[in-house]
């Protein structure tokens, strides 16, 4: 200390003030001293540490506090359906969740998936639940840690379906519900704990009841969200797919995929051999051609299915093999409709909701049409819904017939009008037509039978091409 202090003290001003600093220096270190002693398990750098570390945790959890509300608030919603995309709803991101770009993968339908690596681990938070004005809902990106104020968090998987179109017609439906099948066929069969659907951005409570049966085949119970907690309550998925394209970029392989799988499922739900009947042959070691006539009731029924049913009966019969069935479509539950149409090779049957069932037939099987006089003219696009409907399922629509017989519209010049007039007509028939027709028809199955009966049979997947299912 001397030594020290005789060193320091070579200016004699401040040698005085030097050795009040030194002494107190000296009396801090033997506080130090004490202190170890009194608290032997501490020695001097946990001490410190551990008061600074005291000291940092207390700032940290302040700022982190701070940092988690202002994370909070800045969780930024923008409405469902942006109007600045009104020209072109459908093109691009669409106008549904606008701001937020879709994954693109080759043949597949676009879709968005939170949280993920580009949401830098956000998830996605819907808030309102309009149905009537898609600008009032509103969506946003929110960290799960920091989620807006009120949020409620919807645990699992939730499927986010907004189509331009609607989810309770049929083909329409069946359009918004298929890539969600395709999506989960590639992620391990991965069933959605709920369903959230959205028309224009406005909130949709129901699909149809045949594509929520077809739904709950494959999925088990479908359960479709409401929000009902309020419309100004944000509600956060923990995991989220969202399809805005209906079938989009989905390309052909993947929607006879989708279809094959279905029909498959649809056919395991109802007890029915999922492999289907392959080639039966009668007692000649004939194939046997099963021709169903698919009847309705009401509108766009024939007027008199008694002879139409006569002249396919007479075809049927001219040909060997061949076993009509006449099935009223009303009256077949969901399984029987499967059983129905599993047992079926070719189906007739006017246009109507009752044809969709086509996807429960053996792929390659075929389907004949009938329409009311005025829908060639007068019913647009829409009525060839089930032609796409068979390319997509991998059937063979042999053509449609168009009854060119019946009361003439009174308003010629208004489509609209006309349609309405014509919609829930009655289909006709002309003897000579079914009956050359059905014959091709059921002549063409014959022979695709005869050539599938000299291949060797591959056998179909038991899991219907998942592999937890
Ligand atoms: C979406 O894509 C556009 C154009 O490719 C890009 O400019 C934009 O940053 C992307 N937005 C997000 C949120 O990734
Ligand atoms: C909101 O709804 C969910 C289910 O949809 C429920 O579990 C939750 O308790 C509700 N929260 C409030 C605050 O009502
Ligand atoms: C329907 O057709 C059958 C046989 O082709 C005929 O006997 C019957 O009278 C017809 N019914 C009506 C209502 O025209
Ligand atoms: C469907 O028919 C085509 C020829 O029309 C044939 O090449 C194909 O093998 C058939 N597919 C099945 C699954 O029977
Ligand atoms: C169905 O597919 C066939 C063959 O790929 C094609 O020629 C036909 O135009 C398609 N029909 C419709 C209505 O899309
Ligand atoms: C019925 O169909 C045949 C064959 O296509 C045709 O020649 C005939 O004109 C049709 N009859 C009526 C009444 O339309």
């Amino acid at each position: 200390m001397k030594i020290d202090t005789i060193e320091v003290c070579t200016l004699r001003s401040k040698c005085h003030m030097t050795k009040l600093i030194t002494s107190l220096f000296f009396l801090f270190l033997i506080l130090i001293f004490l202190n170890i002693k009194s608290s032997p398990s501490l020695d001097l750098y946990s001490l410190s540490s551990k008061s600074w570390g005291l000291m940092g945790r207390w700032q940290r959890t302040s700022k982190s506090r701070n940092m988690v509300s202002m994370l909070q608030e800045s969780v930024t919603f923008l409405p469902l359906k942006d109007l600045r995309f009104s020209e072109n709803p459908t093109s691009g991101n669409t106008w549904f969740m606008s701001s937020l770009n879709d994954t693109q993968e080759e043949n597949e339908a676009e879709h968005l998936y939170f949280p993920s690596d580009a949401s830098k681990g956000r998830v996605l938070c819907i808030k309102g639940r309009d149905t009537r004005d898609g600008t009032k809902n509103s969506y946003a990106l929110a960290w799960p840690e920091a989620l807006p104020d009120l949020a409620t968090l919807l645990k699992g998987l939730t499927f986010v379906s907004d189509t331009y179109y609607n989810h309770e017609n049929l083909w329409h439906g069946v359009c918004a519900t298929i890539p969600f099948v395709r999506w989960s066929m590639k992620n391990n069969c991965i069933r959605p704990d709920r369903w959230a659907l959205f028309h224009w951005g406005e909130l949709r409570l129901k699909m149809g009841s045949w594509i929520e049966q077809l739904m709950r085949v494959n999925f088990g119970e479908v359960y479709v969200e409401g929000f009902n907690n309020g419309s100004d309550i944000p509600y956060c998925f923990e995991k989220v797919v969202i399809m805005r394209h209906d079938l989009g970029r989905l390309g052909l392989e993947n929607k006879l995929k989708v279809s094959d799988h279905l029909r498959c499922k649809a056919r395991k739900y109802c007890e029915i051999n999922p492999i289907g009947r392959g080639v039966e042959v009668n007692e000649r070691g004939e194939p046997i051609i099963r021709f169903t006539l698919l009847l309705r009731r009401g509108s766009r029924s024939f007027k008199n299915s008694t002879s139409v049913t006569e002249i396919f009966a007479k075809e049927c019969a001219k040909i060997q093999g061949c076993i009509l069935n006449v099935v009223q479509s009303e009256d077949l539950n969901f399984c029987d409709q499967v059983r129905v149409m599993t047992q079926t090779d070719v189906v007739a049957s006017p246009h109507g909701a009752q044809l969709t069932n086509m996807l429960f037939m053996d792929r390659n099987s075929s389907i004949m049409e009938f329409f009311p006089k005025g829908w060639l003219e007068h019913a647009g696009a829409g009525q060839y819904a089930h032609h796409w409907m068979a390319n997509q399922s991998g059937m063979k629509h042999q053509g449609a017939w168009w009854d060119p017989i019946g009361d003439e519209c009174p308003s010629p010049k208004h489509d609209a009008e006309c349609f309405s007039f014509y919609k829930n007509g009655k289909v006709g028939h002309n003897e000579t037509l079914f009956a050359e027709w059905s014959r091709k028809v059921i002549e063409e199955v014959r022979q695709g039978k005869i050539e599938q009966m000299s291949k060797i049979k591959l056998n179909p997947t038991k899991d219907c091409g998942c592999l937890h299912s």
